[in-house]
Formats: C-alpha cells, sequence, structure tokens
C-alpha cells in the first residue's frame, strides 16, 4: 500500500483481507499500539472506523513471498514475521472501489459527515500529528438515481496518534485538522462539539482501557508497560484541555470551521 508505514494488503485465514502493519515498519514499532489503541478509544466515542485484527504472520509466508519486504532508500529487508496490526478492508477488494479523497462537491454526498467533527475531538485529545485520513466508500442503495453516489467515511491510519513513537503531545492549532473545511460546515460553534467532548468524559472508563491493554501484543511496546501506562494517564488528564485546542484551531487564519461566527 501507499504511504510510510509501507503496509501489505492480505487475505486472512477469517477469509477476510486486511491492510496489515508490520511490527518492522519504518516509522515506529509503537505506531501499531497507537493504531489499535486509537481505533478502539475512536471506536467507543461512536465514530466511524474499520475493523480491527490482531494478524499473525507466519516465518514461512515471509520466506515465500518475496514481496513481503520493507524498503528503505538502501536497503530491502523482510516483514517481521509474528503479530502485526491489520486494519479491516470494508468488504472485497476486487469490487470495492474505495477513496482516499473525494473533490469538494462529492464531500457533499458523504452521509455521515458529521462524524469529521467528532474526528476532530479524537484528534485534538491524542494529539495525532498527521493531518486526518479517510476513506471514503460508495453506498448502494435500491432504486438509487445512477446519477447521484453517495458515499460514506471511515476513519483509518491512527499512527501518528500520541506524536507517533514519542508518546507525548505537542500540539499545535493546525494539527489534526482535515485538509478541506468543507467536512466541518456543520460546524457553527462551540455547542458543535459538545456532544462528543461528553463522550470522551463519559465512554472512556478504566475498564475499557484496560481491556485495550491487555490486547496489545506487550513486543509492540517493547514490554515496557510503564511507558504505556503513562501514556494511558496522560490521555486521561488531557480530556479537559480539548476546548482550548479546538478553540486555538478555529482562531488560525485557516478559518477552518466557515459556519463559526
Ligand atoms: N482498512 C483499510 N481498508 C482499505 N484500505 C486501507 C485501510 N487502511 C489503510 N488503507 C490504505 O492503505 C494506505 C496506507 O495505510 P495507512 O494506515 O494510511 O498507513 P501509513 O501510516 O503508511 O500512511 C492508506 O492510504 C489507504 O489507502
Ligand atoms: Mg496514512
Amino acid at each position: 500500500m501507499r504511504g510510510g508505514a509501507q503496509s501489505h494488503l492480505m487475505r486472512c485465514d477469517d477469509g477476510n483481507y486486511y491492510v496489515v502493519k508490520f511490527q518492522n515498519n519504518p516509522q515506529h514499532k509503537r505506531v501499531l499500539v497507537n493504531e489499535l489503541l486509537g481505533t478502539r478509544l475512536a471506536r467507543r466515542l461512536g465514530l466511524p472506523t474499520a475493523t480491527v485484527e490482531i494478524v499473525y504472520v507466519s516465518d514461512e509466508l515471509i520466506k515465500l513471498t518475496p514481496d513481503l519486504c520493507v524498503e528503505t532508500a538502501r536497503t530491502k529487508i523482510p516483514c517481521q514475521a509474528g503479530m502485526q496490526f491489520g486494519s479491516g478492508f470494508p468488504g472485497d477488494p476486487h469490487q470495492l472501489t474505495l477513496h482516499d479523497f473525494l473533490p469538494d462537491k462529492q464531500l457533499l454526498e458523504v452521509e455521515n459527515l458529521d462524524d469529521f467533527t467528532g474526528m476532530l475531538v479524537f484528534d485534538k485529545w491524542t494529539c495525532n500529528t498527521n493531518g486526518r485520513q479517510t476513506l471514503f466508500y460508495p453506498v448502494l442503495r435500491d432504486g438509487q438515481d445512477a446519477q447521484t453516489t453517495r458515499y460514506r467515511t471511515i476513519m483509518i491510519d491512527q499512527g501518528f496518534c500520541f506524536n507517533a513513537g514519542e508518546w507525548n503531545f505537542p500540539d499545535a492549532p493546525l494539527r489534526g485538522l482535515y485538509s478541506r473545511n468543507r467536512v466541518y460546515e456543520g460546524v457553527t460553534g462551540r455547542g458543535s462539539f459538545a456532544v462528543w467532548l461528553k463522550r470522551v468524559e463519559k465512554h472512556i472508563t478504566e475498564r475499557m482501557l484496560d481491556a485495550v491493554i491487555r490486547e496489545i501484543p506487550p513486543e509492540w511496546y517493547e514490554d515496557d508497560l510503564d511507558a504505556l501506562w503513562r501514556l494511558i494517564e496522560q490521555l486521561h488528564r488531557r480530556r479537559s484541555v480539548v476546548p482550548e485546542l479546538l478553540l486555538a484551531a478555529k482562531n488560525t487564519t485557516r478559518h477552518p470551521f466557515p459556519n463559526w461566527i
């Protein structure tokens, strides 16, 4: 796949397809933790995400598949065997056309465009140091007018939440925003974020976090459970600064929220 982590599209033994990020990706081993934790948190907030699975890739498969490798400017090394992060392809790749981007006009045909508002709350909270990335897929309905295709979006690539491998939070006003302001046209004031902020406050419980941590393969964080807990504690504390971070984004010259006056 395109992208800095050099993921691979793989069919797994449950019969489904996954975009698999490997432990020895060129970004950082911890991006696998960020993906799993970030996606579980986002889902808990009611945001649309891909399904997530931990994918076991055997040594044998890697040996038999020369394409399963990680390339840098000078070297080409095989992908590492073991537990990897799998992001579920939302359908059959032979039949479903996905879009990384849609032109502005078509963005208005996205049924769940308002979810970008919630995603921004999530990305500010987790300090996603990459722009927000999503996928768009067409929704097919009986009797639909062939002229207008409707779409849905799902959020992908939580790898740079918590500042990638750094696990810190260098907040900046433009961080985490999606590249098109059009997706924020529904934002009319602070109140537009209220429902999402409330979910961050109420839905992310200690029990939920415990369960996610237990799910993460320890080799993804090199057995440094203390570092992982520190990350979780900081996240917990940061919940209260999200409104300020949103306000800082509003006050930039980019004016990301055209209808917030
Ligand atoms: N669940 C998914 N279903 C389909 N395609 C995906 C999925 N996740 C990622 N991709 C595709 O793979 C590419 C790389 O994945 P991404 O998570 O963005 O990794 P990177 O960290 O390398 O940018 C994306 O640009 C997207 O096109
Ligand atoms: Mg990406």
